[in-house]
């Protein structure tokens, strides 16, 4: 069953080197992007960093990490993956569902923003690194107001699940002391 939902192969015992890439560069962007939110809706708008700066640098690299989720599914849905690592039945379940939950989010929380930026009556707009990216949806604040509350609710939830994800791999690696079980090389 596992190798009909992923493209697993017993032999193989490492991601793809563009999948490992991928995963540590977007891991830096995430965790940037979240300190990056948090400190700028901190900030007093006085402080001409704040819109001029923060904000769209936030907006572009936020669609970036957006492209970067669909380039990553789309290469692993063509690779070889390796097979899932034997871990007991619950962690295995748990470690499972984590991954599936991130995923969502990545793709979740990124359009979230968008569909804040883009329903904000006094919005600067959405660039993505000085290309205008079309805002689609039609102004209205109450909206705005909605998907603000699911864009932050969502982001501090991805930063949760993302603690318990290294929080795992990390006992498996220092706690379980198993190598059978070390997922960490298969990432590096
Ligand atoms: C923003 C931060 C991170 C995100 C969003 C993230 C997300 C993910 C996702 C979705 C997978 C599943 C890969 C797949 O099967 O397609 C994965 C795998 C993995 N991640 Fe992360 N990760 C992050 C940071 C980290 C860090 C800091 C570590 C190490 C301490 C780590 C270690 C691993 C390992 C070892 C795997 C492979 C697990 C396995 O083969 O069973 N990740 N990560
Ligand atoms: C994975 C990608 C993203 C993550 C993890 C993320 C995370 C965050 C976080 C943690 C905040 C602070 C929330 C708060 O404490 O109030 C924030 C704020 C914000 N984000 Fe994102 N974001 C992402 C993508 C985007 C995108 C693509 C856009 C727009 C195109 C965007 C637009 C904004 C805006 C406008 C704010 C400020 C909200 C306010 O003023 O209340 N974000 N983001």
């Amino acid at each position: 069953m596992q190798s009909v939902i992923h493209n697993v192969h017993p032999t193989i015992d490492k991601y793809p080197a563009t999948l490992r890439i991928l995963h540590w560069v977007r891991a830096v962007l995430i965790l940037g992007l979240i300190a990056a939110g948090f400190t700028m809706t901190e900030l007093n708008d006085e402080i001409t960093a704040k819109f001029d700066l923060l904000y769209p640098w936030h907006k572009s690299f936020g669609v970036l990490v957006f492209l970067i989720v669909l380039a990553q599914l789309a290469i692993r849905a063509v690779s070889r993956l390796p097979a899932p690592a034997p871990l007991p039945a619950h962690e295995k379940i748990l470690s499972h569902v984590v991954h599936v939950t991130i995923y969502a989010l990545l793709l979740i929380v990124p359009l979230m923003g968008y569909a804040m930026s883009s329903s904000y009556a006094e919005s600067d707009g959405v660039f993505f690194f000085g290309i205008h990216v079309p805002e689609l949806l039609p102004k209205n604040n109450d909206n705005f107001k909605l998907f603000q509350l699911l864009h932050k609710t969502l982001a501090y939830s991805l930063l949760a699940l993302i603690t318990l994800h290294v929080a795992g791999a990390l006992k498996h690696r220092f706690l379980d002391k198993d190598p059978r079980t070390d997922v960490l090389p298969r990432m590096i």
